[in-house]
């Protein structure tokens, strides 16, 4: 309670970000998004006409306000790395300060200061190709998108996240398992997202006292998992395997991502918590 939140990565009410922003102004945080730039003008429409207003309905029957919407696109750390194309792209030159400096800059001029910083955002451009066929490209966009991306959110946002804040961002599976399917060098991205969890929650632990974890999440039917392809499938595998028979729901993302945040979790940092109905810990599906 009165804490003030920062979530990337939210740009409807289906995926990860939605339920965590839920979870967190449930629990009485002060919600502030970053909305990837070329969804952002639909995402803002929706918001105004009411079509998420269902979705917005707290336990308490209120509905969850969002302070504000900021623009962002997590590949761009600075205006000086926005290529011509990019600048001059009518979806993007409707917004401004949308690099993740500027960004941070824009929250501390309006808000001051943060509690927890959520990333709940990934890109694969090549996600559906196997890595053999992986070009360099595609695994280097992999990369920026889903892992840097992270590294570069909490850089320029750790001077203006208080001390006893949290950081938490979303992983998967495939980065230790063989998850066929998961390709583009996205396996390779969340690999890298949770060695980076480990030596950021030092760096920002000793320099900041601020937390630092990632979750491991299940299979969710999110727009960004419907476009890699064998959503239902893993669902399925889920259903049929896991320890706990049941579908998972973002709620339960959420929820976790609200207990890493709070004080409850004061001596949880550099850890990847599985929300996954216990599926990580089977061998052999039976
Ligand atoms: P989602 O589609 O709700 O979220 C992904 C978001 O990333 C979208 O809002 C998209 O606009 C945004 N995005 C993409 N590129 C961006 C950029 N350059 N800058 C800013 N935003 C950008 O989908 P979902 O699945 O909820 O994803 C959230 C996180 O959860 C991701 O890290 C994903 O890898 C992770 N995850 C998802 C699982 C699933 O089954 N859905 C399973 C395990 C982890």
């Amino acid at each position: 309670t009165g804490k003030r939140a920062f979530i990337a990565g939210v740009a409807d009410d289906n995926g990860y970000g939605w339920a965590i922003a839920k979870s967190l102004a449930a629990a009485g945080a002060e919600i502030l998004l970053g909305t990837w730039v070329p969804a952002l003008n639909i995402f803002e429409t929706s918001l105004r006409r009411g079509k998420f207003d269902e979705s917005r309905v707290l336990p308490d029957g209120s509905l969850m306000e969002i302070a504000k919407v900021y623009a962002l696109d997590a590949v761009f750390d600075s205006p000086e790395d926005v290529p011509e194309d990019i600048k001059t792209n009518k979806r993007y030159a409707g917004s401004s300060n949308w690099t993740v400096k500027e960004i941070a800059e824009c929250v501390k001029e309006d808000f001051g200061s943060i509690d927890i910083l959520v990333h709940s955002l990934a890109n694969g451009p090549e996600v559906t190709k196997p890595l053999l066929e992986t070009s360099r490209k595609g695994y280097l966009a992999a990369i920026s998108a889903s892992s840097y991306s992270y590294v570069s959110l909490l850089k320029h946002f750790l001077p203006i996240i208080n001390p006893g804040g949290s950081s938490i961002s979303l992983t998967y599976i495939a980065s230790e398992r063989i998850i066929p399917g998961y390709g583009g060098g996205m396996s390779s991205a969340k690999a890298a997202l949770e060695s980076d969890t480990r030596v950021l929650a030092f760096e920002a632990g000793r320099k900041h006292k601020v937390r630092v974890n990632t979750i491991s999440a299940g299979p969710l039917r999110s727009r960004a998992a419907k476009a890699i392809g064998f959503i239902d499938m893993m669902i399925d595998y889920s259903m049929a395997n896991a320890p706990l028979q049941k579908e998972l729901s973002a709620e339960e993302v959420g929820n976790t991502a609200a207990f890493l945040a709070s004080p409850l979790a004061s001596a949880i940092t550099g850890a990847v918590i599985y929300v996954d109905n216990g599926l990580n810990a089977m061998g052999v599906g039976i």
